[in-house]
């Protein structure tokens, strides 16, 4: 199968890229390869590679710089993916496309996780776009699925685990304030993208949520995460009203991976046994990135 992979040089992108690649023709496309929001450059390039899958992982990801970014946002997570689309479907291509948690307005009791099904009711300008994102590749072709992720960290670029190992490392003695009334699945690009090469190899159609099992906090994974790479930390658990941000969170951010468990095809497995095995595998390249 001839796949291109958009926003390639990012988290999912670098881990789609390892997992596909192994036994398929990829066509890795970086920002600098391939601006999504160039509408012409996205038709020449899948007339060009004529792909029979286009997997897009870029997207504006800065959830707070979107709030004041919106017409940058919009480019990028509704006009990028529509004209993934069109180009797909001239071609016949399969779209695989990436949205979020940040759909949902996260007022559902925290015992219960959001389906597929559920109606969508985004806070911030980030999940606006998202969500809109979604409408556009729907609208196009039914040829796709959207995966809808959550709390993704990855080896490559920047996330939440690099920042809190940034500053414990910097400082250990410091109290660092991490919130601990938002709940969600902390995800591993890596895991995802075998979900993703799952799917595909299942032929699955529409939306998909896919996150990790089990719940935690932020204050909770940070905690995990720095015991488990052996740093020295001092966390204090605060609340959202006390960590404000540009960007209003959902409070529940949990998804239920609904139409992958009903068909039998979520290989998505406990939070704590993906950062675990995240930060054994890369313990030394971590603590190396932080402390340049
Ligand atoms: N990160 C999360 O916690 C999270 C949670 C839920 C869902 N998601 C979704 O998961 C997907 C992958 O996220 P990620 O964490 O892997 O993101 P990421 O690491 O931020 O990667 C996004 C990539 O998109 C590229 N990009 C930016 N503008 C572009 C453009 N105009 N054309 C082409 N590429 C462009 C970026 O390149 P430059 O950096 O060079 O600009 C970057 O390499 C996204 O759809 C995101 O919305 C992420």
């Amino acid at each position: 199968m001839k796949i291109m992979i958009t926003g390639a040089g990012g988290q999912l992108g670098q881990d789609c890229l390892q997992v596909f690649g192994a036994a398929h023709q990829v066509r890795a496309l970086g920002h600098r390869e391939l601006d999504i929001t160039r509408q012409a450059r996205v038709a020449e390039t899948v007339e060009n590679i004529r792909p029979d899958l286009i997997i897009n992982c870029a997207a504006h990801t800065g959830v707070d710089a979107c709030e004041a970014e919106e017409a940058l946002a919009r480019e990028l997570n509704v006009s990028g993916p529509r004209f993934l689309a069109e180009s797909a479907a001239r071609r016949g291509s399969l779209l695989v496309h990436i949205s979020t948690d940040y759909v949902f307005d996260g007022q559902k009791p925290i015992s219960e996780g959001y389906a597929e099904t559920d109606e969508p009711g985004p806070l911030s300008v980030y999940g606006k776009t998202k969500l809109a994102g979604e409408k556009a590749v729907g609208e196009v072709t039914e040829n796709h699925i959207i995966l809808r992720t959550a709390w993704l960290y990855g080896i490559k670029g920047h996330n939440f685990l690099k920042t809190m190992l940034r500053l414990a490392c910097a400082d250990p003695a410091r109290e660092l304030k991490v919130v601990n009334d938002q709940f969600g699945s902390p995800t591993w690009s890596y895991r995802l993208a075998q979900q993703i090469k799952k799917l595909v190899d299942k032929d699955a159609r529409g939306i998909y949520h896919a996150t990790a099992e089990g719940v935690c906090t932020w204050y909770e994974l940070a905690g995990f995460f720095l015991e488990n790479m052996n740093v020295a930390h001092r966390l204090v658990p605060c609340t959202s009203e006390e960590f404000p941000t540009a960007a209003v969170r959902p409070r529940n951010s949990i998804l239920e991976n609904r139409r992958l468990k009903e068909a039998d095809i979520n290989i998505m497995t406990p939070w704590q046994d993906d950062v675990a095995q995240y930060a054994a595998q890369f313990s030394g390249q971590l603590l190396q990135e932080v402390a340049r």
